[in-house]
């Protein structure tokens, strides 16, 4: 089955059928700017553009970076403020057309990362951080997601932990991979305390470069990068969404 999974970030929005069975991607990414202000109007012209642009059709799954419960945003750290309390799965159902699946970014790349990258297979409890402009968090029991978990902020040193151990911070403050690292394993290690997990699998944009910083990481629990990296979002988008063609989550 087909379904176009929408990936909505700070900086842009990316889209592409995919084929869920698979996981694979079926069509090139469409990437639009994220407009600022980043307000819920806006946005969801943007993914209105990129539905008209594959001509589509269908469910529509569309992660948004922030807290989400039946379609409305609770959050906004890393967006416009007026989401807060928008009914943005209503919102993009009115402006696509199509039956949309509103969930949390981290939440999505992390049900692709079970389904088809790292976490496939792996019962126990997971762990899927994504480290970027903020730290994103899916946590799966035997497989079954926890969402909404956003344990990027919890507080270290006085402050959210994705504003001490986030890639952003490490650009910000040009942190060698050493400094940013020991940051980045004294959180994993907070984790370990408060949960005791099995997997932490690290995802995002810096998950790439992994070979610089896997190594200097000392958790007991085991550390493994994302796989699926940039099309996380998108699959775990679309993953979520196929059940409005069927069972009907939503
Ligand atoms: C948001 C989360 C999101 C994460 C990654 C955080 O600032 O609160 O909802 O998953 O950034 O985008």
């Amino acid at each position: 089955m087909d379904v176009l999974g929408i990936d909505i970030g700070g900086s842009g929005v990316k889209g592409a059928v995919v084929d869920v069975r698979q996981g694979h991607l079926l069509t090139e990414r469409r990437r639009i700017p994220t407009p600022q202000p980043s307000t819920p109007e806006a946005v969801a012209d943007v993914v209105a553009e990129i539905v008209a642009h594959f001509d589509w059709r269908g469910p529509v799954g569309c992660t948004f970076p922030a807290v989400i419960k039946h379609g409305v945003v609770y959050t906004a750290a890393n967006v416009d403020r007026v989401w807060i309390g928008t009914d943005g799965r209503k919102l993009l159902e009115k402006k696509t057309g199509d039956p949309v699946c509103l969930l949390n970014d981290a939440d999505a790349a992390g049900m692709a990362e079970m389904a088809f990258g790292a976490g496939k297979e792996r019962a126990g409890i997971v762990f899927l951080l994504t480290l970027g402009t903020g730290i994103g968090s899916a946590v799966f029991v035997d497989g079954a997601l926890m969402p909404n978990t956003e344990l990027g902020h919890l507080t270290m040193h006085g402050v959210d932990a994705e504003d001490y151990a986030s890639d952003r911070v490490r650009k910000e403050e040009d942190l060698s991979w050493e400094a940013w690292s020991a940051r980045l394993d004294e959180y994993l290690h907070l984790l370990e305390f408060l949960f005791s997990p099995d997997l932490f699998i690290l995802g995002g944009g810096v998950s790439k470069k992994h070979e610089k910083y896997l190594h200097l990481l000392r958790t007991q629990t085991e550390i493994v990068p994302a796989k699926l990296q940039n099309e996380a979002g998108i699959v775990g988008a679309a993953l979520a969404a196929q059940a409005l063609a069927g069972e009907g989550l939503r």
